[in-house]
């Protein structure tokens, strides 16, 4: 593996910073914007994206209309729908029941917590957790705009989470956990506050094989979801040695890094590695990746 030679805290920083300025976007005036590309800072571009090609969707639901569908993104105010920079839909595949506890890894601006929170009903609960204080004041914000009291925006870090042991019955994220420098710590908290029998159901970014050490030493592209990205075998044994079993990758989306703009940069460090166009197309990947604690 590509040795991460940047310490923790610096690429922390730089994943803080990048996010709360998306986030203070959307507090002082709402903006299209795009997620994991090269470069989160660069919202002026909303119609780009790393997890998959280029392309247009709905004016009025923007980005999200990629992985969402009319029914969940109705009656979601804009700085919900335009705040999403996900690279999947957790909600939709992780078969959540009334009465459930929800945790989001990562919440940003609140929207699978949102939609959580339809799913699991008033007896259920959901907790939307993030390290960036701008965001958490986003999702709150946004709470209050939906009336929503099933939910509860924490701030906090996913390398160490501020709940109880088995206090959670299912664990969701979206395009996050990539960016952690520690993804261990990561799955053992995770794995630590799920209920034994309870289940984990990730949207996030990998990659196949390595990446050269130019990119995994921006912290750009850090923030960018790219240069923390793990080799998809390498993501899967990490939550395999925090303990969870019957892991399986539900599906995987290969992002065409070939022609956009704004992957223009990393493709040349990526040919400078030696990747063809070809090998470009299956590089980088969106997966949905469920795991269950034993009972
Ligand atoms: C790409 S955004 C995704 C936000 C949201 N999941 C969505 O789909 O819109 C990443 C989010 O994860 C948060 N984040 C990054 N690293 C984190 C960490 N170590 N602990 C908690 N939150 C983190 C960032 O502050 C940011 O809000």
């Amino acid at each position: 593996m590509t040795e991460i030679t940047t310490p923790d805290e610096k690429i922390k920083d730089a994943v803080r910073e990048a996010y709360g300025n998306v986030a203070r976007r959307f507090v002082e005036e709402p903006v299209g914007t795009s997620c994991c590309g090269p470069s989160p800072a660069a919202v002026e571009e909303p119609k780009e994206s790393c997890c998959g090609p280029a392309e247009t969707s709905a004016e009025s639901t923007g980005y999200a209309a990629r992985f969402y569908s009319d029914a969940e993104l109705t009656e979601l105010p804009d700085t919900v729908t335009d705040a999403s920079l996900g690279c999947g839909n957790p909600t939709a595949i992780a078969n959540l029941r009334p009465g459930e506890v929800v945790l989001d890894l990562g919440s940003g601006g609140g929207i699978d917590c949102f939609l959580a929170a339809r799913k699991v009903g008033p007896g259920g609960r959901v907790i939307g957790l993030d390290m960036t204080p701008d965001m958490i004041q986003l999702a709150r914000r946004n709470a209050k705009k939906l009336g929503v009291t099933n939910v509860d925006f924490r701030f906090g870090e996913m390398e160490d989470i501020p709940l109880p042991d088995e206090s959670v019955d299912v664990i969701i994220s979206n395009c996050v956990i990539n960016l952690s420098p520690d993804k261990s710590a990561v799955f053992n908290e995770a794995f630590r506050v799920l209920r034994p029998g309870g289940r984990m159901t990730v949207s996030d970014i990998v990659i196949d094989g390595q990446l050269p050490q130019a990119i995994r030493s921006r912290l750009d592209a850090w923030a960018g979801c790219i240069a923390g990205a793990l080799d998809e075998s390498d993501y899967v044994g990490k939550i395999r040695a925090a303990g969870f079993q019957d892991v399986s990758v539900l599906s995987r989306t290969y992002a065409d890094i070939s022609e956009s703009a704004e992957w223009e940069e990393m493709r040349g460090l990526l040919s400078d590695d030696g990747l063809d166009e070809q090998d470009m197309c299956r590089k980088v990947a969106s997966v949905n990746v469920q795991a269950f604690r034993p009972v």
